[in-house]
């Protein structure tokens, strides 16, 4: 067994399904190495079975959060406070070495030679290049690594109220130390474009190994159409369109038949279509709601609890209301 992992969190069934499509991406590009998730208790059972069914570990965590209300409104991610999870990522010493991938993350072409990097080694954030970005991330388990980062947390917070801030805060000397900890941005690509970006994004594609969502929109809450199996993008992911796609072909060939309707949030709405096949009205209407929720997400919380259950009433509601309606247009008193 390889002394290798690589590792992601989830903290919900919706980013779960990122963390299921990642798992087969990496599959997909042939690692040698072993994966392992953090799951934290609001991940339902049926997930987790699923989750177990790609990864090697799937370690329950308690969910540690900055409560930097904020910093976190510096960063307009209000949800980010509970990125400071990963840290017990440190805690896999069953591991020699391991890289952390964000669940939003997906892999393009085979990685395994990050295994040869020291910690922490990591690629620049596109809007702050003297950070380093912690979607991706080499490093070396150790309990006493996690108690150190901890206890710097309690004392100096983080400056964007997520892990990322801590991280940079506490691995300070990046930008100027050591150049071998500098990852090429091929290992960890921004998919949303920011200025300049569009030209290199074209010149470079077919470089690109790690392709990150960073941002409030996720391929998961991109418009889908079931029956064609073509995701629809905005033009600030027009450039990058065959790759959510393929984020999408995985999900429909690989994950998801998984799906059940005892999952939470998008991954129980999602278990619910029936892809590939001619929608009826009530798919149709369906989707509209998974859609506007979608188009919703930039403005609410949608990784807080609950909000595609109650949805889910509502569309459960408008279907068992609808032959009551009809009763009632046939007795024309509507
Ligand atoms: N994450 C999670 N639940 C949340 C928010 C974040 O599990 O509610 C995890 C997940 O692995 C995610 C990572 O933390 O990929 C960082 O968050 P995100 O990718 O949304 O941040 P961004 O890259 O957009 O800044
Ligand atoms: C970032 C990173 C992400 C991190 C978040 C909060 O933009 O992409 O991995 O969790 O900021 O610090
Ligand atoms: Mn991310």
């Amino acid at each position: 067994m390889s002394k290798f992992a690589w590792v992601t969190l989830t903290t919900n069934d919706t980013y779960s399904l990122g963390a299921l499509v990642l798992a087969h991406s990496l599959k997909r590009a042939g690692t040698a190495h072993q994966l392992a998730v953090l799951v934290t208790p609001t991940v339902s059972e049926a997930m987790r079975d699923r989750l177990k069914d790609v990864y090697n570990i799937v370690q329950e965590v308690n969910v540690l959060d900055s409560q930097d209300a904020a910093n976190l409104a510096l960063l307009s991610r209000p949800e980010l406070g509970v990125t400071f999870t990963k840290l017990h990522c440190w805690r896999l010493v069953q591991f020699e070495k391991c890289v952390f991938l964000d669940a939003d993350t997906l892999v393009l072409q085979n990685c395994d030679e990050l295994f040869e990097r020291e910690e922490l080694s990591a690629a620049p954030d596109v809007s702050w290049p003297d950070c380093f970005n912690s979607g991706v991330f080499v490093y070396k388990p150790s309990v006493e690594t996690f108690t150190q980062i901890t206890e710097f947390a309690i004392k100096n917070g983080s400056f964007d109220g997520g892990d990322q801030g801590l991280l940079n805060q506490y691995f300070a000397d990046w930008a100027t130390a050591d150049i071998k900890k500098h990852l090429p941005f091929v290992y960890n690509v921004t998919a949303y474009a920011s200025y300049c970006y569009l030209p290199a994004f074209k010149q470079f594609r077919d470089k690109i190994k790690i392709l990150h969502f960073a941002g409030k929109l996720k391929p998961w809450l991109l418009q889908f159409n079931s029956e064609t199996k073509q995701v629809s993008v905005s033009t600030d992911y027009a450039h990058a369109k065959d790759l959510i796609q393929l984020w999408w072909n995985i999900f429909c060939d690989k994950v998801h038949q998984s799906l059940s309707d005892n999952m939470a949030g998008l991954a129980g709405a999602l278990s619910q279509l029936q892809i590939g096949q001619q929608r009826s009205p009530e798919q149709e209407a369906y989707e509209n709601l998974m859609r506007r929720q979608c188009w919703e997400s930039g403005q609410i919380d949608y990784s807080g609890a609950d909000s595609f259950d109650n949805i889910w009433k509502k569309i459960s509601q408008t279907l068992e209301a609808k032959p009551v309606e009809k009763e009632a247009e046939q007795t024309g008193s509507s």
